[in-house]
C-alpha cells in the first residue's frame, strides 16, 4: 500500500509556480490575489490565512477584504466591480460560505471569469464541462494532480466519486471523464452506495461524513482518494474514509490531514499565475 503524500507533491508543485512566479515578476508582473472574507467563520478564517500565507511563499501578491458578518450584497457586489476593474489583480475568490442573507448565485457570476480563479462563475463550470478550461476548481484539480504524480492511470478505469457538490463532486467527475475514466458520481441518495464503491477503481470520497467510506466498501487494490475535512469528536481533522479499515485493501490511500488539502492550497496558486498570464500575456500560450 502506497501512502499518497500530498505535502511532499504539494511543496514540488509550490517549486515550480515560485520559479514561474519570479520568470513574470522579471517581466514587470507580480500575479495578484484577492481574498474575499464575510463574516468570522473559523474554519473559512483559518483558510484565508493559509491562502495569504501560500502567496507570500511563492512570491504572488496578496489582499484580504474581510466585510463584516451583516454587510449588505450590494457592497459585495461593489467590492467585487472595484477588483475586476483593478490591472494588478489578477484573481478574485470570495470565502465560502458566505452568510445566509447573501446569494452565492448572485455574487459568483459578478466576478469577471478571467480573474475566477475558483472556476465557479458559471461561464468557466460550461467550460468545464466541454473540456476547454484554463481555471480549474483547485481540489479537484489537486485530486488530478496526485494521480498524475503517482502515475495512476484513468482511462477506461471505474472511477466512483461521492458527493456532488458544485465545489468538489460534479468537477471532479468530469475531469476524470476527460480522462477517459468511467465515471459514476454517487449522492446521498444513492441506493445501496457500498455496492457502487466496491466496484470503484479509483474512489474518491468527497461528502463531508465523518466514517462513511468503511473498509468493506473499498475494492481490493482501489486507490482511495479522502477529501473531505471533518473534526472528528476529539477535535482532530478526519476525512469520510475510515482511513486503517481502507488501507488494508487499497493500493494507494490519501491521509487526512497531508493528502488533498496541501494540493487544494497549491491549485490556487497556479490559477492565479495561469490568470495573470492570460491577462497580461494574452498572445502567449499557456500550458
Ligand atoms: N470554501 C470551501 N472550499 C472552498 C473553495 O474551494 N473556494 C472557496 N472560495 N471557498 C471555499
Amino acid at each position: 500500500m502506497t501512502l499518497i503524500d500530498g505535502r511532499a507533491v504539494a511543496a514540488r508543485h509550490k517549486a515550480e509556480i515560485a520559479r514561474e512566479t519570479r520568470a513574470l515578476v522579471a517581466r514587470g508582473v507580480t500575479p495578484g490575489l484577492a481574498v474575499i472574507i464575510v463574516g468570522d467563520d473559523p474554519a473559512s478564517r483559518v483558510y484565508v490565512n493559509n491562502k495569504k500565507k501560500d502567496c507570500a511563499h511563492c512570491g504572488l501578491l496578496s489582499e484580504e477584504y474581510a466585510l463584516p458578518d451583516d454587510c449588505a450584497q450590494e457592497e459585495l457586489l461593489t467590492l467585487i466591480h472595484t477588483l475586476n476593474r483593478r490591472a494588478d489583480i489578477h484573481g478574485i475568490l470570495v470565502q465560502l460560505p458566505l452568510p445566509a442573507h447573501l446569494d452565492e448565485k448572485a455574487v459568483l457570476p459578478a466576478i469577471d471569469p478571467a480573474k475566477d480563479v475558483d472556476a465557479f462563475h458559471p461561464y468557466n463550470v460550461g467550460r468545464i464541462m466541454i473540456g476547454d478550461f484554463d481555471l480549474v476548481p483547485c481540489t479537484p484539480a489537486g485530486v488530478m494532480a496526485l494521480l498524475d504524480a503517482y502515475g495512476i492511470e484513468v482511462r477506461g478505469r471505474s472511477c466512483v466519486v461521492v458527493g456532488r457538490s458544485n465545489i468538489v463532486g460534479k468537477p471532479q467527475a468530469m475531469l476524470l471523464l476527460h480522462r477517459h475514466g468511467t465515471v459514476t458520481l454517487c449522492h446521498s441518495r444513492t441506493e445501496n452506495l457500498a455496492d457502487v464503491t466496491r466496484r470503484a477503481d479509483i474512489l474518491v470520497a468527497a461528502v463531508g461524513k465523518a466514517g462513511l467510506i468503511t473498509g468493506d466498501m473499498v475494492k481490493e487494490g482501489a486507490v482511495v482518494i479522502d477529501v473531505a475535512m471533518n473534526r472528528g469528536p476529539d477535535g482532530r481533522l478526519v476525512g469520510d474514509v475510515r482511513f486503517d479499515e481502507a488501507a488494508a485493501r487499497a493500493s494507494h490511500i490519501t491521509p487526512v490531514p497531508g493528502g488533498v488539502g496541501p494540493m487544494t492550497r497549491v491549485m490556487l496558486l497556479r490559477n492565479t499565475l495561469t490568470a495573470a498570464r492570460r491577462q497580461c500575456f494574452p498572445d502567449e500560450v499557456c500550458p
